[in-house]
């Protein structure tokens, strides 16, 4: 355990991007009641999801982390949990298939309702209101009352997410991702198109490996792995109080972990060397996501990392690079080296999400299916110029048939752009377009590997 931390020591630090409460008595209510509520996770777990990052680091497996920009109350259906596990499942299937490594799925669910903002502040027909910090915070609705943080939000948060874990664990070990099922994951509407079709041919050909695979006395009844996969949560760790609840000693190691998430991130706004957020991930046994984006110094990079992993542990740092389809070639070789001379271990994994958001004349934010691609293969490149692992992916995404991001084999064009969107924050690939990128990820894993 590290000494002279403890759950609420990044009070003495400077918190940026937290709301401001105008009733702390209420905050301190909703804290002490939050404390008492279940964990969604347990820290056997949590050690597993390291166990499994470690060999993320020795080119031994692959990270596929994915889900909601933003998680929100009204977009709460059993059926996108579930199509959003099904398209991970998918992407993880043809990611494996190609790479010959197996494939964690850390979904960006149950937990994700926090958002950091470049803006505090709104602006719409003239009228000007606090910006929506997520709905764990405050409401997306445009009024005054509306946008005013409200404690009680955590616990409904909470509730969101401790159902939505509940459905993950029950298709992750309930038969839902049982290989011999893998012709009916493809989703109705994705397949009619040519991912589709080139899903359906893989899936034929993994069937024919099982049916073979059985021949030989291995089948699912006898390899629990071919009948049920792990399946972890994550999100940011940004709203501090919410995690500071959570936050709890487990009995078997006498550790601090963090029972909301197996994984938590900090984010690209937060990461400061001396920021609270890094003195709270300090602290906590579970493994940490760093965001790297442009403005990041690979030195301070450096000292972020040693004073969340000390130990130098494998598994323990996943650094999530956000550089932009255009910046990536410039500014991440330095990082790359830097980190690397410095023999820190930690899994690299690729961000095209977060710095190729761009306004439309719409006024929708959107991403360019081609920009995206474009960054995930410099990455590639990179790395295989470095001779450092590759070892993984973490991209915004839903199981729904949304127009948020344009391009694509759909060809979904601005045009487009108004008829499904439904982000809370961030625009996000749908199904179609998450199976094309897994798809060309995968051919980039056979060039590069
Ligand atoms: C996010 O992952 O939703 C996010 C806000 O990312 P970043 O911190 O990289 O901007
Ligand atoms: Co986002």
């Amino acid at each position: 355990m590290k000494e002279n931390w403890n759950p609420n020591s990044w009070q003495n630090k400077k918190a940026l991007h937290q709301p401001i409460y105008e009733d702390q008595g209420k905050l301190k209510k909703v804290s002490n009641k939050m404390k008492r509520l279940p964990p969604l996770v347990f820290a056997g777990e949590v050690r597993e999801l390291k166990c499994e990052l470690s060999k993320c680091v020795d080119g031994k497996g692959f990270l596929l982390q994915a889900g909601d920009c933003a998680e929100s109350f009204a977009e709460f259906h059993p059926n996108y949990i579930r199509d959003t596990f099904r398209v991970i499942m998918q992407m993880a299937v043809i990611l494996s298939f190609a790479s010959g490594v197996p494939v964690i799925k850390l979904g960006r669910l149950a937990g994700q309702f926090a958002k950091p903002r470049s803006s505090p502040i709104e602006k719409k027909d003239g009228m000007e209101l606090p910006s929506y910090l997520g709905d764990m915070i405050n409401s997306i609705d445009f009024t005054q009352s509306a946008r005013k943080p409200d404690p009680e939000r955590m616990i409904s948060a909470y509730n969101q997410a401790a159902s939505t874990q509940n459905l993950l664990r029950a298709f992750a070990y309930g038969g839902y991702a049982d290989l011999s099922t893998i012709q009916s994951w493809n989703l109705d509407f994705v397949k009619k198109s040519k991912q589709g079709s080139k899903f359906k041919i893989l899936a034929n050909r993994i069937s024919e490996c099982l049916t073979f695979m059985n021949a030989c006395g291995v089948n699912n009844h006898n390899v629990r792995q071919l009948s049920e996969t792990n399946f972890y949560i994550s999100h940011e760790a940004l709203l501090l109080p919410y995690e500071t609840a959570f936050t709890r000693i487990d009995s078997t190691t006498g550790d601090w972990y963090n029972v909301g998430a197996h994984m938590l991130w900090i984010g690209d706004r937060t990461r400061g060397l001396d920021s609270a957020h890094v003195e709270f991930c300090s602290g906590i046994s579970n493994p940490i996501g760093i965001k790297v984006g442009p403005s990041t110094d690979p030195n301070v990079l450096i000292k972020v990392i040693r004073k969340i992993n000390p130990k130098n542990e494998k598994g323990k740092i996943v650094l999530i690079i956000r550089m932009g389809a255009e910046m990536i070639n410039k500014l991440y070789p330095k990082i790359l080296r830097t980190v690397s001379k410095a023999k820190l271990h930690v899994v690299w994994s690729c961000d095209p999400m977060h710095a190729n958001t761009e306004k439309a004349k719409s006024g929708f934010k959107t991403r360019v299916f081609k920009k995206i691609l474009s960054e995930v293969k410099s990455f590639f490149k990179l790395h295989k110029t470095e001779g450092v692992y590759a070892g993984g992916i973490h991209l915004e995404m839903t199981g729904q048939n949304v127009t948020e991001c344009v391009g694509g084999m759909q060809k979904i064009s601005h045009k487009d752009l108004s008829s499904r969107y439904h982000t809370h924050c961030d625009p996000r690939l749908n199904a179609s377009q998450s199976i094309e990128l897994a798809f060309q990820i995968a051919s980039n894993l056979k060039k590069f590997l």
